[in-house]
């Protein structure tokens, strides 16, 4: 489905980027813009930036950037008709035609299933409170009751359908209960039996605390195995609840005043954090983790501790955990529990004090992938030692701060005994040198766009198309930011004079619009861009449109699109000069005509 331009913009003007981009990226106001960290790459100095003014986001670490609708895009993972839906939802637009009925549609039923959960969680809840056996299970592991009420633990009825006739009674439908996966067809009946019967429940929240699924534990059976039944079962995937992109406990630990989120691996662990008073504590609830979850940690917390089980499993998780969180940039950090499986248990153990103070005991990255490394390697022979060095510098040379880097070297060769200069050695084998580009003003500025342009240069001919592109863009970027312009463009470039067919689609729709005297701005100009194109226009808009003379660099600019147009067609009758035999004598003469007049048009610009 589309929308029409009129639309778009109206979803894109109510809502102001900075409040957006606030509720996913920490930004603070410097001079007229806002900067913070890019959610998009990984980055520790601050070099995402947001302009009120001109409604645009552009990260000049990375590149990218656009306008609101493009930051939704590309955070939430959608296409441009969803991003433009979903703003329009939270502007409360209701977009015209078919489209909106299903929107409406499907977010009442969002609500409603988050009605049905949480009817549920009260139904455990109170089921609880009326289950001898369950609550000692509770008492056993230390649970208090207060901390029962603040997570809303449950249990669920051993009985088969309890919780169905209960909804049921409630008033719900029956196909919502099904969508919100409490309960399970029955085959054999065709009715539903409850999915979760006989557990410890535990309701998972989303951010704004709605319950958006369930997690289920079983009781433990004093010793009886039973092999059949998961220790723990959790919700489907639901249209509330993706498990991808929520962390457990994160709309108590968002409130947690710390400047830390630790990560544990399970609804046990993060309860036994929060009743001992770490509340920055969530849990990624035994999956991997993911680039959303780590976004969404970045977001709240400047550091990220990932405290998981010291058994294999957890160490895997833990290797995994820290390159998706480093890869979207978290500044993050290992706590390995000492004596102990997890957390939980430590605390029972030793007591949450312990663990508090254990906190600051967690390394860098880097420093627990060489101490994991040391464990591998048996670094008592030559040879091992040989390629415990060398594996140690691939971890080393992926740090980008040089000062950090050597603290790095300087740390680790103390406590492993080997000299700096030989880590030094190994660590410059892997990185590759930076080749260094030189130019003059202009030629840098070129170079420059050609990079965001995002094609290599080839030849010299090559080379010239890539400038006219930029040329042309730059063009279109000054008339967005100045409209005042165009009755000077007017005069001397027309919508066929762009050679790049996408310039001329653009231009075409910017010049009708300008003809017809609607203004537009910059972000309005993004919005009819192909994906490709948007990020190589705001980054003309960012850094390049900052002449002291508008006019002056756009009667610049429309000379050199005026060259190229002349020497493409020089180069064309040249071409065709070279190969005489093909040419009758009167063609030739023609050609060398119009070669004249263009070697004296060239001049005359
Ligand atoms: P753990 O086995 O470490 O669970 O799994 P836990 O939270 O420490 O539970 P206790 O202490 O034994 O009661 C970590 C997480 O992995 C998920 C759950 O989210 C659990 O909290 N998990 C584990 C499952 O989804 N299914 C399972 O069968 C086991
Ligand atoms: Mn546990």
């Amino acid at each position: 489905m589309f929308f029409n331009d009129d639309i778009i913009e109206e979803v894109r003007l109510s809502n102001d980027i900075v409040d957006v981009v606030n509720e996913y990226v920490r930004i603070e106001k410097k001079g007229k813009n806002y900067f913070g960290i890019c959610p998009f790459h990984k980055e520790k100095t601050p070099s995402f930036s947001v302009e009120p003014s001109k409604q645009i986001f552009y990260c000049f670490g990375c590149g990218k950037g656009g306008n609101v609708i493009h930051f939704i895009m590309q955070i939430e993972n959608l296409s441009f008709v969803d991003a433009v839906k979903f703003l329009a939802e939270r502007a409360r637009i209701v977009l015209p035609d078919e489209g909106s009925r299903e929107e409406l549609e499907k977010a009442r039923k969002r609500r409603e299933i988050i009605n049905i959960n949480t009817e549920a969680a009260r139904f455990f809840h109170e089921n609880l409170k009326k289950n001898p056996a369950a609550l000692r299970y509770l008492e056993s592991r230390g649970i208090k009751e207060s901390t029962i009420r603040k997570f809303g633990l449950g249990y669920s009825p051993e009985e088969w359908d309890s919780l169905y006739k209960y909804l049921k009674s409630k008033g719900f439908d029956e196909r919502l209960i099904a969508q919100s996966g409490l309960v399970i067809p029955n085959r054999r009946t065709g009715g539903y039996i409850d999915r979760f019967r006989g557990r410890i429940m535990f309701p998972i929240f989303d951010i704004r605390s709605n319950v958006i699924a369930f997690g289920g534990r079983i009781l433990d059976t004093g010793g009886r195995s039973d092999s059949l039944q998961p220790k723990y079962m959790n919700s489907p995937e639901t249209c509330v609840y993706n498990k991808r992109n929520n962390l457990y406990a994160l709309n108590f630990a968002k409130n947690s005043g710390e400047k830390r989120i630790i990560v544990v691996e399970g609804y046990m662990d993060v309860i036994s954090l929060h009743q001992g008073g770490i509340i920055n504590t969530v849990a990624s609830l035994g999956t991997a983790l993911t680039e959303n979850q780590g976004r969404l940690l970045k977001k709240y917390a400047e550091e990220v501790i990932i405290c998981y089980d010291a058994d294999k499993a957890g160490q895997a998780a833990t290797m995994r955990g820290l390159d998706v969180l480093d890869s979207v940039g978290c500044n993050v950090k290992v706590l390995s529990i000492p004596d102990g499986k997890d957390p939980d248990e430590f605390i029972r153990k030793k007591g949450s004090e312990a663990l508090k103070n254990h906190i600051d005991n967690a390394v860098s990255l880097v420093e627990y992938k060489v101490r994991v490394l040391k464990k591998q390697i048996n670094t008592d022979t030559v040879d091992g030692k040989v390629s415990f060095i060398n594996r140690m510098a691939d971890i080393l040379s992926k740090v980008e701060n040089r000062v950090e880097m050597e603290l790095y070297v300087k740390k680790i060769a103390k406590e492993y005994n080997i000299s700096e200069e030989a880590i030094f050695s190994e660590i410059y084998k892997k990185t590759k040198p930076r080749t260094s580009l030189r130019g003059t003003g202009l030629k840098t500025r070129v170079f420059k766009q050609r990079e965001a342009i995002g094609t290599d240069v080839v030849n010299v001919a090559e080379e010239k198309t890539q400038d006219i592109l930029y040329y042309e863009r730059l063009l279109l970027a000054l008339l967005s930011i100045d409209n005042r312009l165009y009755r000077a463009v007017k005069k001397e470039v027309s919508v066929g004079d762009f050679t790049d067919e996408n310039n001329r689609k653009y231009a075409k729709i910017i010049f009708e619009r300008l003809d017809e005297n609607k203004g537009f701005v910059p972000a309005e100009l993004l919005n009819i861009l192909d994906s490709e194109a948007v990020e190589s226009f705001v980054g003309i808009i960012q850094k390049e449109c900052n002449f002291d003379d508008n006019r002056k660099a756009v009667m610049d600019i429309i000379r050199r699109m005026k060259l190229y147009k002349l020497d493409k067609r020089k180069e064309e009758i040249l071409r065709l000069l070279s190969d005489r035999n093909t040419l009758q004598e009167r063609d030739v003469e023609k050609l060398k005509l119009e070669l004249n007049s263009i070697i004296l048009k060239r001049k005359s610009l």
